[in-house]
């Protein structure tokens, strides 16, 4: 039997943080194996925010060469920028065709987003999620793994993939939420009742893949935690979300369970357990950016990867776009 399709997308906004790493990374990496994995490097979905182009370039090529530092394999998995992709913008204009301006009107993205950049509310903020959906209809993917903030806009690719397969036939295949087993919800370290999150304006706040040793300790020893001297994990408990989103961080990175990291700490305090976990964290990204630095300093190798993934990419997404195409009454020619 052939293996199920995943696909998921990362926009280069920012380096990948702790969060991005142990909420939906990790899982990319691990999930190589069982399923066919897609993932793409969201440039066009990143343009709804005014970008500085130099930046956007190297921050695309930045977070390529650390999805492949943390394990995804060029060889098995396609990693592909968008951008390098023709099909996704004209499957998206074809899609828009096929969404209704209520059902985006709906979309609490889009509501959040445009309440923030008020100076900029383009039209394609507010058609992200057709975007969106044209990039897992492509690849016919069965599966996406998406956050608790992107399901909306999958339950609109499938009601956009419905729609299309009854007014014609069966075109798309319905993409499903995809919930890891495992990942862990990492928190603000400066307030942990938030997600950690790319945009933040406190640097305290997130640690980013590619900190240094000292950076990811620094912020560690910051953290914010509460005055209690007792470090056990008590779930939904907000006066203590900074000590369970530093055990389930210490937790994550060391494979402990929670109860064996509450039992190495008891009886110690709280300034010692953030040096550790901060340590820990460290250990895990000295592996990663070692990789990282190695990747990024082969420029020929890198874009090497990105051609061949973008060629294999427009040959898959090619065959669902010619059928739409077809299907809508298109002309074709050989
Ligand atoms: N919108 C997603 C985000 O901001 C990124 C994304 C783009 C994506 N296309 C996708 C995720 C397709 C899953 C599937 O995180």
């Amino acid at each position: 039997m052939s293996k199920k399709i995943i696909f998921s997308g990362i926009q280069p906004t920012n380096t990948p943080h702790l969060g991005n790493y142990l909420g939906a990374l990790k899982n990319w990496v691990n999930m190589q194996d069982e399923y066919d994995c897609i993932y793409s490097v969201v440039d066009l979905h990143a343009i709804t925010l005014r970008q500085e182009p130099a930046k956007l370039r190297a921050q695309t090529k930045e977070t390529y060469a650390i999805l492949m530092a943390l394990g995804i394999d060029v060889e098995k998995t396609l990693l592909f920028v968008q951008s390098h992709n023709q099909h996704h913008a004209e499957l998206a204009w074809t899609l828009s065709c096929y969404t209704q301006f209520g059902e985006l009107s709906r979309m609490t993205q889009f509501k959040d987003k445009s309440a923030k950049n008020e100076e900029n509310i383009n039209a394609g903020l507010f058609t992200y999620p057709i975007l969106q959906a044209a990039d897992i209809l492509l690849y016919q993917a069965d599966l996406v793994p998406v956050g608790a903030d992107q399901k909306q806009h999958l339950e609109l690719s499938r009601d956009i993939a419905v729609r299309f397969n009854n007014a014609y036939s069966e075109t798309f295949t319905l993409p499903e939420p995809y919930i890891p087993t495992s990942a862990a919800k990492v928190k603000s370290l400066t307030e942990p009742t938030k997600k950690m999150s790319k945009s933040d304006e406190n640097p305290g706040a997130s640690v980013g893949l590619l900190d240094s040793r000292d950076e990811v300790i620094r912020k560690f020893k910051r953290a914010v935690t509460d005055s209690d001297a007792e470090i056990v994990f008590d779930e939904g408990n907000v006066e203590k979300s900074g000590i369970n989103n530093l055990l389930s961080i210490y937790s994550a990175v060391s494979g402990k369970s929670i109860s064996d990291c509450e039992g190495e700490f008891a009886g110690k305090g709280y300034g010692d357990f953030k040096i550790a976990v901060g340590e820990a964290v460290a250990d895990a990204f000295a592996p990663i950016q070692t990789e990282y630095e190695r990747l990024i300093a082969d420029k020929a190798y890198l874009e090497g990867c990105m051609k061949s993934a973008a060629e294999k990419s427009l040959r898959i997404s090619g065959k669902t776009l010619r059928k739409v195409y077809k299907k809508i009454g298109f002309v074709q020619y050989q």
